[in-house]
């Protein structure tokens, strides 16, 4: 029998004592479906910590009441709304006491790991003697405030390298990568690892085992030698220069540096917690995690509704393909119809590739292998939820597909196209039922790129609106919902981006220094390689339909009558060895080329939004960021310019009262 210990009032948690005199602390954070560390659950959890202060449990064991996960970090807006350096200060203050509190109890304590463990859920686990993780797919720890540009500051930077090791450990708190629950085992850094039916018990008997905490080996306390620390940490940073040598993200550098020199105690170097936390990289980090959810959400719209369970592709080419072996991944039953078997043949041999490079386990890739079904007669039809067409850019092609698949669809099914070009308007003339058709515009390479366009008009059923985004969601990317013009956001946007680039070409600048000016910016690519990239026929195609009557570069225009498309015939501006565009040294980038290059990204982004494309600014800039991979840390386009013009403009400062006064 437990007896519930009422007296402490708790709103976010639940604690009972059972009759082996260990104590259950429940986190269940009230009006959330996810648990987060805010200001009121930690003061929730000192008191707590006092209550057992005076009646010490036999042990302590730390759990989640909530089926979403264990705990999902700290409580991100506290970050957004720092004010003050005292305030930045405060903040990690609070966390580093209370999880070194935590971690000098005199019972034994323990973190029992399901689902998410993120952050400071993760710090707070750190902090306990032991750790038991769940062996559940959804298990997964991970330290990533580096991707909001801030660091780990309640104890993750001191603990976690001595617990695994500072090689493993600054791998996890410099990319943010998680690690799943066996991972998590194997690198020391959970004690245990259990069946979900068996957890509770298993816990019980961990928490009163009396084995000592685990200690690093002889030579990861070697490596976390004060006098080592600063020899790997130089290593490391060489890694970081070159990843980033501009220096735009400058979190990784602070924790790097709060590791080696402060042994992972930020408080000891506080003008770096405010440079760090009330950064704008910081701020602009946390606003596109913010834009992230917000995309996410749509996908959840759907909720409620019967998952889908079979998706049918028509068009197995480089799209087409992709997106069916994409779902199968998802755990979708995918029929993949193509007029030529071969092209099926070849989508079924990247598919396989992907899964074994996604799945790892042979078996799982086995079945996923098993969901993609070719399907050359259109057979799956009838039984799929979403179908969605992938063949090639043509009207008519289209439209006669359309009317031999509708009378086949389920009254509740989709009919979906991935034009990048043609309108909704006129694909859908013939149709009985024109308001299911929708645009879900992938982006290629479809397993890498995040975002898809949900392809919209007046006319298009709410409904089917709906599932299109829930199937986005389902599938693990960001639907972003969009009006059906040309274009659409996102290449509308890049196409006089890359007009521009080419002009420059043009004019003179070489490839390798565009490309440089931008990846200096912070694009992941620059707009030269990415035009050999998609391939200049399709460079050339956009252009025409997206850039008005602009004439077509000479660059392009030469390469196009040679048969250069790119990487795909080896050679198009780069000359192409192994998949990788092979590279001269670039000449200093002169002045003004990044701005050059920029301004008509901006420019079009405000005019997309200006028509309508996307409801607001803060959709047109999540649209450029994970659908170009448009430079995180300057919170998007918009938001950039926005940003450039307020400092450009900003009154001079008031003098200070000393200023004032002399
Ligand atoms: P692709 O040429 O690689 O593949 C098209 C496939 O459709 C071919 O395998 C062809 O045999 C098949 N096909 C043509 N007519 C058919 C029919 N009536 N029935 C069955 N199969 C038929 O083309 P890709 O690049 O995959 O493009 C497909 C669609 O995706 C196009 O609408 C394109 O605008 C769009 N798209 C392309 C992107 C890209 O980067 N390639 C990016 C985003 C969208």
């Amino acid at each position: 029998m437990a007896s519930t210990i009422d007296a402490l009032n708790l709103r976010h948690f639940h604690c009972s004592i059972d009759t082996g005199r260990i104590a259950w602390l429940g986190i269940d954070c009230a009006d959330s479906s996810v648990n987060r560390l805010s200001a009121d659950v930690m003061a929730e959890l000192g008191k707590v910590l006092d209550h057992f202060a005076l009646k010490p449990p036999a042990g302590l064991v730390i759990h989640s009441r909530k089926s979403a996960g264990f705990i999902a970090g700290a409580d991100i807006s506290e970050f957004s709304s720092l004010d003050s350096a005292e305030h930045a200060r405060s903040i990690v203050s609070r966390g580093w006491s209370m999880f070194d509190r935590l971690a000098s109890v005199s019972y034994p304590t323990l973190a029992l790991i399901r689902g998410h463990c993120l952050g400071g859920g993760l710090e707070l686990a750190l902090a306990c003697r032991y750790r038991l993780v769940v062996d559940d797919p959804a298990t997964s720890l991970a330290l990533p405030e580096v991707m909001l540009g801030i660091f780990p500051g309640w104890g993750g930077m001191h603990r976690l390298p001595r617990m695994i090791g500072p090689v493993a450990a600054l791998d996890m708190m410099l990319t943010g990568r998680p690690v799943d629950a066996r991972k998590a085992y194997r690198i020391g850094l959970a004690d245990g690892i259990v069946a979900p039916r068996l957890m509770e018990r298993a816990a019980a008997q961990m928490v009163l085992s009396g084995r000592p905490r685990r200690r690093p080996g002889p030579v990861q306390s070697l490596m976390n030698h004060p006098s080592v620390r600063p020899l790997l940490a130089k290593q490391a940073l060489k890694k970081l220069q070159q990843k980033d040598p501009q220096g735009h993200y400058p979190a990784p550098r602070a924790i790097l540096d709060i590791w080696a020199r402060y042994n992972g105690n930020a408080l000891r170097t506080p003008e770096r917690i405010n440079s760090i936390l009330q950064s704008d990289t910081a701020r602009n980090l946390v606003r596109v995690f913010h834009l992230q959810e917000r995309l996410k959400a749509f996908g959840k719209a759907g909720k409620g509704h019967a998952p889908v369970a079979h998706v049918h592709v028509v068009g197995a080419g480089v799209m087409g393909g992709d997106i069916a072996a994409w779902c199968a991944l998802k755990g979708m039953t995918v029929t993949l119809q193509d007029q030529d078997r071969e092209r099926i043949a070849a989508a079924q041999g990247r598919a396989y590739a992907l899964f074994t490079r996604k799945l790892k386990d042979k078996r799982q890739a086995r079945a996923a292998s098993d969901r993609l079904i070719p399907d050359m007669q259109g057979h799956g039809i009838p039984h799929a939820n979403v179908v969605i067409e992938a063949i090639s850019e043509n009207l008519q092609a289209k439209q006669g597909l359309y009317q031999a698949i509708e009378p086949q669809l389920r009254p509740d099914a989709i009919l979906a196209t991935n034009t990048s070009s043609l309108s909704l308007e006129e694909l859908r003339t013939g149709l009985s039922r024109p308001e299911r058709l929708v645009g879900i515009h992938f982006f290629n390479p479809v397993a890498r790129m995040p975002l898809v366009e949900v392809v919209e008009t007046a006319q298009t059923d709410p409904a089917a609106i709906r599932l299109a985004h829930a199937f986005v969601g389902q599938i693990g990317k960001l639907p972003l919902p969009v009006q059906s013009t040309p274009g659409f956001l996102v290449n509308a946007v890049l196409a006089p981006y890359m007009l521009e680039a080419m002009r420059c070409l043009d004019q003179g600048t070489r490839p390798e220094t565009i490309d440089a000016a931008m990846t200096a910016f912070g694009m992941p690519m620059g707009p030269i390689e990415l035009i050999d990239t998609v391939g200049l026929d399709i460079a050339r195609d956009a252009g025409r339909q997206l850039t008005g009557n602009a004439s077509m570069p000479n660059c392009l225009e030469t390469r196009l009558s040679r048969g250069d498309l790119g990487r795909k015939t080896g050679r198009g501006f780069y000359v192409w060895k192994n998949g990788k565009p092979v590279k001269q040294q670039p000449d200093p980038i002169p002045p003004r080329l990044t701005e050059r290059l920029i301004e008509p990204l901006v420019v079009t982004t405000r005019r997309q939004l200006d028509a309508g494309v996307v409801a607001d600014a803060d959709l047109a800039d999540a649209g450029i960021i994970f659908g170009t991979g448009f430079a995180p840390f300057t919170g998007g386009p918009l938001h950039y310019m926005d940003t450039q013009n307020s400092t450009r403009h900003a009154p001079a400062a008031a003098p200070t009262a000393e200023e004032a006064t002399s």
